[in-house]
């Protein structure tokens, strides 16, 4: 958050962050992990609607970074790999925070998160910053001494170099192309914080895009131009993102350029994503310590080379928390006649949503559930979807509303006569009749899965 801001903007942002966490437990989008242990603080867990809207984010991602491409292919490596890729990478040696400790209440920071020279906490003497690790360390097999030392994996990225030269072979693809993941990345971070922001435990998406070094600088452009959209395309304002390049001082010891796409959270503009230009670096450190060839032979141009990457690389846990952070409204007084409550809207992208539709039985009589039911059943052949006949209508309204299901489908006595339901637009309130038997076209044409 920027200095100037006006301290009543501040704690209006930091109420809003706190609404959106409460929201999260209350309703079971995210969990502390391990909570009825005292929880970790730093790891956390998707509860059944978070889970839902988490796959959604990855599914959108690896459908716009995969399948509708013609230059990508997919992968899924392993977490665990062969300790010698995180020395050749660069991580056994730099993959480091400097870390300082409070010589009087024992407290650990990062030394760059400190202003001034003494503790935060009680005001004591620090000591001399020291690297710090962030690699979680274990052992493979059962014994536990140096030679079984391996670690978790603190990017997903390392699996797609080593796997280049398996895929260009069995992919028939040739540079310009990328490869694409996503899994699960470990760092024991000094700091944590700011809700799911930075874990200890967190999923990324990465695409490794292998070019010509000479065609570098403009899939550079390209990337940072299509991921930047992305974002906007599922529905993040425009307004609230924004690209910041790097400086030449913070740029990570493998790139020669860097661009981040940050999104303005309710503690301040922080990275999403970052776009960065990694060179041959890490082929050519591959090919150096495993004494395998990784240079790329061009049959039409006869020429032998290590291609260069561009690397958007970006955080899914950020990203749903991007889109919680979006799409929270809170409305004073309701929307409804009844006013006085305050009442959350989650306005999700359709597709991003947990639940595309409830099925809402009117009352719970006059055959009105029977038929409900049977909406409810042709629905989820396709989607999740929720059935709900507890509680007045309104209320049921609004427990979807809270949870970003876009359509509110009611079943009422005109269903029972002609055979129509109402469909309540969840952003508009507005409500239209649609034939049953046409709910599924309807539903699709709104997701955009035509
Ligand atoms: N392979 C390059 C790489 O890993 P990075 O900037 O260190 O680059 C990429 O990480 C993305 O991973 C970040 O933009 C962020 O979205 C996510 N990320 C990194 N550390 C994280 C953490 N501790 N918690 C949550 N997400 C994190």
């Amino acid at each position: 958050m920027s200095k100037a801001e006006p301290v009543d903007q501040r704690s209006q942002d930091q109420l809003k962050m706190e609404r959106i966490v409460s929201l999260c437990k209350r309703r079971g989008f995210i969990f502390p992990s391990s909570e009825i242990y005292g929880g970790t603080g730093s790891v956390w867990d998707y509860g059944p609607v978070g889970a839902l809207l988490k796959n959604n984010v990855k599914a959108a991602w690896w459908r716009a970074a995969v399948q509708q491409r013609d230059d990508m292919v997919g992968l899924d490596a392993a977490i665990l790999m062969h300790p010698r890729v995180w020395e050749a990478s660069g991580h056994v040696a730099g993959f480091t925070d400097p870390l300082v400790d409070c010589k009087k209440c024992k407290q650990r920071f990062r030394a760059d998160d400190i202003q001034g020279d003494r503790c935060p906490n009680c005001g004591g003497e620090l000591t001399e910053a020291r690297p710090f690790n962030l690699m979680f360390k274990t052992f493979m097999g059962p014994i536990e001494d140096e030679a079984a030392v391996t670690y978790l994996r603190p990017e997903t990225c390392q699996g797609i170099f080593v796997n280049f030269k398996n895929v260009l072979t069995s992919s028939r693809k040739k540079p310009p192309f990328g490869i694409a993941q996503i899994g699960k990345s470990f760092r024991n971070e000094i700091t944590t914080g700011n809700f799911t922001f930075r874990s200890r435990e967190f999923e990324q998406y990465e695409i490794e895009f292998f070019v010509p070094p000479e065609q570098a600088d403009q899939w550079f452009e390209y990337w940072v131009n299509e991921r930047f959209k992305w974002y906007v395309g599922l529905g993040i304002h425009e307004q609230n993102l924004r690209l910041r390049p790097h400086r030449e001082d913070e740029l990570a010891h493998y790139a020669s350029c860097c661009t981040d796409v940050e999104y303005s959270f309710p503690f301040g503009w922080s990275e999403l994503e970052g776009i960065a230009n990694r060179g041959d670096f890490d082929l050519r450190r591959h090919q150096e310590s495993s004494g395998k060839d990784l240079a790329y032979f061009d049959e039409g141009e006869k020429r032998r080379y290590l291609p260069f990457v561009i690397e958007p690389s970006g955080g899914v846990d950020r990203s749903v928390l991007a889109f919680l952070v979006d799409a929270y409204e809170e409305i004073p007084g309701g929307r409804g006649s009844a006013g006085a409550e305050v009442e959350s809207v989650l306005r999700l992208h359709p597709r991003l949503a947990p639940i595309k539709a409830a099925v809402l039985p009117l009352v719970r009589r006059d055959g009105m559930p029977d038929r409900a039911r049977a909406i409810y059943d042709d629905l989820r052949r396709y989607w999740f979807v929720d059935y709900d006949e507890g509680g007045s209508i309104g209320r049921r309204y609004r427990r979807q509303d809270e949870i970003g299901t876009p359509f509110g489908i009611t079943i009422d006595s005109q269903t029972l006569q002609d055979g129509t339901v109402t469909v309540r637009d969840r952003d508009t309130m507005e409500q239209v009749r649609v034939a049953a038997d046409r709910l599924v076209a309807f539903i699709r044409e709104k997701l955009g899965e035509c």
